[in-house]
């Protein structure tokens, strides 16, 4: 199966040559992606499919969390409700962080309020040991089934967007065995234990690329690593512990769709994670977007950087914030507008529409052009 830029946009081509048709949802999205010119700027949420949306409640309360992630029907009705409802760019699959350990056999479940929870953890030799890294088809079938179910559904609406935990943040989980603050053990076992630390995050790189490598074959047309507990560590831990397998991971897709590298709270490690090689890096809102795209270098792209909790604010500095963050990113090719972590479940979905709306606008009345120079925004 080709990937995304396989998929031939009907509108404008994607990299912009041609440029009599309007673009699309997915052909603006994929363009930015790579760094290419757009007529607006694009915009996703992470978790849009989450409990903000009453009709996502609605469905829960008919099936439980995993039954929805793993049943590609439902899966893919969940990942449409936000691109119905928000006119959203990008269609994020509907799934979890944790589905890959079921190829690994690793038991868990997700406790509502509470997160993942695994009532064996990994903290034994012998538990690294008996990890299995297996063929992501056979793994996780309901992930891919999803993903081609999608790929029909989506058309030129918006871009289908795949995702996994990086390496660090599934450790985080499969260690301490639920969330937590800080991760404690998971620290202990990868300073007290570097050895055994390597070996297990060797297996979750393996793990990692495989099941990447098996969405962007099922219809993914970019996909997101996300290492949301990252910020836990200062730049050498970063250095010794991570970043070569985050390396791994971008290498190995070398191409095959455009990346996004997600962490929060890693304003201490941007130029490291700029090094890592995604073709974007997403980031939150503890650094304004020009200061931190300057530092990660402008020969990436940038994703973010609202504030998620400004969305719970009256819809006046909601605008003043979105304004903000438009006007640091400058109109340069390369910015896809995104909260700077995943929406609250108490957001009014009314924001969030209204939000993309603004984006879309604001962004495309000030272009001028949408080729040649950097549209200069808001100024
Ligand atoms: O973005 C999307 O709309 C796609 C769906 C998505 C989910 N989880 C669905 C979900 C994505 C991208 C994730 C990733 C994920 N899961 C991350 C990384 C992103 C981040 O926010 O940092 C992490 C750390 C997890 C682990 C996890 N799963 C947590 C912390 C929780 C929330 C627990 C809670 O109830 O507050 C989950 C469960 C989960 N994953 C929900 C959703 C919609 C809520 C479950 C429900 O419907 O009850």
């Amino acid at each position: 199966m080709t990937t995304s830029i396989g998929r031939q946009a009907t509108g404008r081509a994607i990299g912009g040559e041609d440029d009599t048709a309007p673009m699309t949802g997915r052909s603006r999205f994929l363009a930015a992606a790579q760094r290419q010119p757009t007529d607006v700027t694009p915009v996703w949420f992470m978790r849009q499919a989450g409990r903000c949306l009453p009709e996502y409640r609605a469905l829960r309360e008919r099936y439980d969390f995993l039954t929805v992630a793993k049943t590609p029907e439902l899966a893919a009705e969940a990942t449409l409700m936000p691109v119905r409802r928000f006119g959203v760019d990008a269609a994020v699959l509907f799934a979890d962080i944790m589905l890959p350990l079921d190829g690994m056999g690793v038991p868990f479940r997700i406790e509502p309020n509470v997160g993942p929870v695994i009532d064996h953890p990994i903290r034994t030799a012998a538990d690294v040991d008996a990890l299995r890294v297996i063929d992501a088809e056979e793994a996780t079938p309901y992930v891919m089934n999803a993903l081609r179910l999608l790929q029909g559904e989506l058309g030129e609406r918006a871009a289908l967007l795949g995702f996994s935990g990086a390496p660090f943040t599934l450790a985080c989980y499969l260690v301490e065995g639920r969330s937590s603050r800080e991760y404690p053990r998971t620290k202990a076992l990868m300073y007290g234990e570097p050895e055994l630390w390597h070996r297990l995050m060797d297996k979750l790189t393996q793990v990692v690329i495989r099941y990447l490598q098996a969405q962007v074959a099922a219809g993914a047309e970019a996909v997101q690593l996300f290492d949301s507990w990252l910020g836990l560590l200062g730049p050498p831990a970063y250095d010794a512990y991570v970043l070569p397998y985050t390396r791994r991971i971008f290498s190995a897709l070398g191409g095959a769709a455009p990346t996004i590298h997600f962490s929060t709270g890693t304003a201490a490690l941007l130029e490291q994670i700029g090094s890592a090689g995604s073709d974007l890096v997403s980031v939150d809102w503890r650094l304004p977007l020009d200061e931190a795209w300057a530092r990660i270098g402008l020969d990436q792209g940038i994703q973010g950087n609202l504030d998620s909790s400004l969305v719970l604010a009256p819809w006046e500095a909601v605008e003043a914030g979105a304004k903000d963050v438009l006007r640091r990113a400058g109109g340069r090719p390369g910015h896809i507008f995104n909260l700077g972590h995943g929406i609250l479940p108490q957001t009014p979905a009314e924001t969030l529409t209204r939000l993309v709306a603004f984006v879309h606008d604001a962004s495309g009345s000030a272009a001028g052009a949408d080729d040649g120079p950097p549209r200069q925004l808001l100024r």
